[in-house]
């Protein structure tokens, strides 16, 4: 029995989900996938569902792109893996050195690791240890943005404002500081917004930047909260203001990196150097799991010492694995070659007269468009809309992933403008019942 039946019984009895509450009814859907190609995943009944949302934001040039896979096989039989501490192999370094080149200026130190959280930890830690090397160890505070998501380990949840993802954990989550997200309230504007969210983080770092080491923000636009953006007049305060009381800016770019939000990185769109930045997600094109944490000389400084108090004792077994490093090699590639941001602001342009349509539906709240995100808000009774809505996809032929009420694209770079028009189309008629 090769049919969807057959590994959907087999996954539900031996695979723990992610993210999926576990009902007794087994109510919610679960697609066996067979085959990934383009933008398309088919399931072992041969049904086509378009990757509206690159599996989890990680897909940014297709499934199986010869380009990547090709490198990663060619990789594989030069040196599979092997540990970073100690040893250094090729692809590593020169990821580290792209990298670079390509961050905001002053960001030359990478340090691996395999996944979002990990990196936002990471970050977390070279952050107040560099503070606690440097003889300011009362600097270890954290602040973090109202609606925040960083990741679901424990010392990510610690500066993540979602709480359906936290309260099971309270006693485990050491609080931060929370501070005003520049999301625009009912009725304000995104100045507006920037502005009070800058006066209230101004009168925050004022009275505590002494015991605070960083503010990590997501820039431009807070995905796990609704795909909620902001003005990058805020990013630039909020680096004004870190720079001037001695806090660090953490700039989580694992979902806006790598040319989702129309530039490189979102940072760009305010001429913004973090002192550490997070990378991850469409870092491989979503082929291997790899994050990164690259951070400032001075940071890195910091940790020079014979002192062992002062070495940053972190790693994880695959840290700077070479074939998710080589993958990132070839996902680079691909942008320089194809001059990918380019032809994504030609591409986002074309695709936002294409959504005009399902903007304009009766149903559609804050229709939103940030580069190469497109989100809008569903106007619904409906009780549990976002498990609904999946549904629905799914028998149209769609991988639609809402956040409560939240509808949002984040398709493959590669998806064409037919396609994009038929997600419009199908989503559109989703709305219709919703
Ligand atoms: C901004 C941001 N930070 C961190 C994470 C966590 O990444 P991961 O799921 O790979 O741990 C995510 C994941 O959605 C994210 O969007």
């Amino acid at each position: 029995m090769t049919d969807n039946a057959h590994w959907l019984a087999r996954s539900r009895a031996a695979v723990w989900h992610p993210c999926t509450p576990l009902r007794p009814d087994d109510a919610l859907p679960l697609v066996p996938i067979a085959h990934a190609d383009g933008v398309w995943l088919t399931d072992f009944d041969g049904r086509r569902l378009f990757d509206a949302v690159s599996s989890w934001w990680v897909n940014l040039f297709g499934h199986g792109n010869p380009r990547i896979v090709d490198a990663v096989a060619a990789q594989m039989r030069v040196v599979d893996h092997v540990m970073l501490a100690g040893f250094t192999h090729a692809p590593a370094v020169e990821l580290a050195e792209r990298l670079a080149a390509l961050a905001p200026p002053g960001l030359g130190h990478a340090f691996y690791a395999s996944d979002g959280a990990s990196a936002t930890e990471i970050a977390i830690k070279m952050s107040v240890h560099s503070w606690r090397n440097r003889g300011l160890p009362q600097k270890r505070r954290i602040a973090h943005l109202a609606g925040s998501y960083h990741g679901e380990t424990l010392g990510a949840l610690a500066v993540t404002d979602v709480a359906i993802f936290r309260d099971a954990y309270a006693p485990l989550i050491v609080p931060q500081a929370r501070v005003e997200s520049p999301v625009p309230r009912d009725g304000e504007t995104p100045a507006a917004a920037a502005r009070r969210a800058t006066d209230a983080l101004e009168r925050y770092l004022t009275a505590e930047h002494a015991a605070t080491a960083a503010l990590i923000v997501e820039p431009l636009v807070q995905g796990a909260a609704g795909m909620r953006c902001y003005a990058p007049e805020y990013l630039a305060n909020a680096r004004a203001l870190c720079s001037a009381h001695d806090v660090h800016l953490i700039a989580d770019e694992i979902m806006t990196g790598f040319g989702r939000t129309g530039t490189m990185f979102a940072c760009e769109a305010a001429d913004v150097a973090p002192d550490l930045m997070c990378l991850s997600k469409g870092i491989t094109g979503g082929v291997l799991p790899l994050s990164a944490v690259l951070a400032s000389d001075a940071i890195f400084a910091a940790f020079r010492s014979h002192d062992i108090g002062h070495a940053f004792l972190h790693s994880h077994s695959y840290t700077g694995n070479p074939l998710a490093c080589r993958a990132a090699l070839a996902v680079l590639d691909i942008f320089a070659a194809d001059d990918v941001i380019g032809a994504n602001r030609e591409r986002a342009a074309r695709w936002r007269a294409l959504a005009a349509p399902l903007a304009a539906h009766p149903r559609v709240r804050a229709f939103r468009q940030c580069g190469m995100i497109f989100a809008f808000d569903v106007d619904t009774g409906r009780d549990g809309f976002a498990p609904w809505c999946f549904g629905e996809a799914l028998a149209r032929g769609l991988l639609l992933r809402p956040i409560g009420n939240t509808v949002y694209f984040m398709p493959p770079y590669v998806t064409r403008d037919a396609e994009f028009a038929m997600l419009c189309e199908r989503t559109s008629g989703i709305l219709d019942s919703a």
